[in-house]
């Protein structure tokens, strides 16, 4: 099937593509942009993705058989903070960015925090939801140079390196997108094995 992820960013589409290599799909990246709503679920923000896609953008591949698309949104919540970012991890990255983040967790022992991806993907008029998550220690300073986003502040459980010093299959082995990406490679298999 063709498999279009709809995504500007280059990171999240060299890692969802990554995964969905051993599988036999075309895959394409789309710049479609859809409105952000402020909800306070991740899921919230991907089914009003969908349904603003499909009613304001349509594309013909979007109703044309053997195709499907992707999108994800994903949240970054630190305990210390209340769970902030959170689902506001876009803008807050965008006005703070990871030094603010470092700024505002000065002198705070505990780092622990959580990033959660929120994929669904739609194929023959239907919603598919998975999630992922991935538990983790926020770092006292940036390190690395890979990645995207938080990943240079982001140390996650089970690794001394950041995202950001990781390529990216190393990535997916642990992170919250790399967990979804399972849940959703694990549906495609049973498709096609219901399928044929
Ligand atoms: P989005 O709304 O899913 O695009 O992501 C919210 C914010 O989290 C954006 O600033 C992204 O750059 C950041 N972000 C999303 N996924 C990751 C990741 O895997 N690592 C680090 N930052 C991420």
């Amino acid at each position: 099937m063709i498999i279009h992820i709809l995504t500007s960013n280059e990171g999240k589409f060299r890692e969802i593509s990554k995964m969905l290599q051993p599988l036999d799909h075309e895959v394409i990246k789309e710049d479609i942009p859809y409105p952000e709503v402020q909800a306070e679920s991740l899921k919230t923000v991907v089914e009003h993705g969908i349904e603003w896609i499909l009613e304001n953008d349509m594309r013909p591949w979007m109703k044309a058989p053997d195709h499907g698309f992707v999108i994800d949104d994903s949240g970054l919540f630190i305990k210390a903070l209340k769970g902030f970012p959170g689902v506001y991890s876009k803008y807050v990255f965008f006005t703070i960015g990871n030094t603010g983040i470092l700024r505002l967790l000065e002198e705070k022992k505990d780092r622990e925090a959580v990033f959660r991806t929120s994929l669904m993907f739609h194929t023959d008029g239907r919603n598919h939801y998975f999630e992922g998550l991935c538990r983790a220690h926020i770092a006292y300073q940036e390190r690395g140079r890979h990645g995207f986003g938080y990943d240079p502040v982001f140390i996650p459980i089970g690794s001394e390196l950041t995202f950001a010093e990781m390529d990216t299959a190393q990535k997916n082995t642990f992170s919250h997108r790399g967990k979804a990406m399972e849940s959703f490679l694990e549906f495609l298999i049973s498709m096609a094995t219901n399928e044929g």
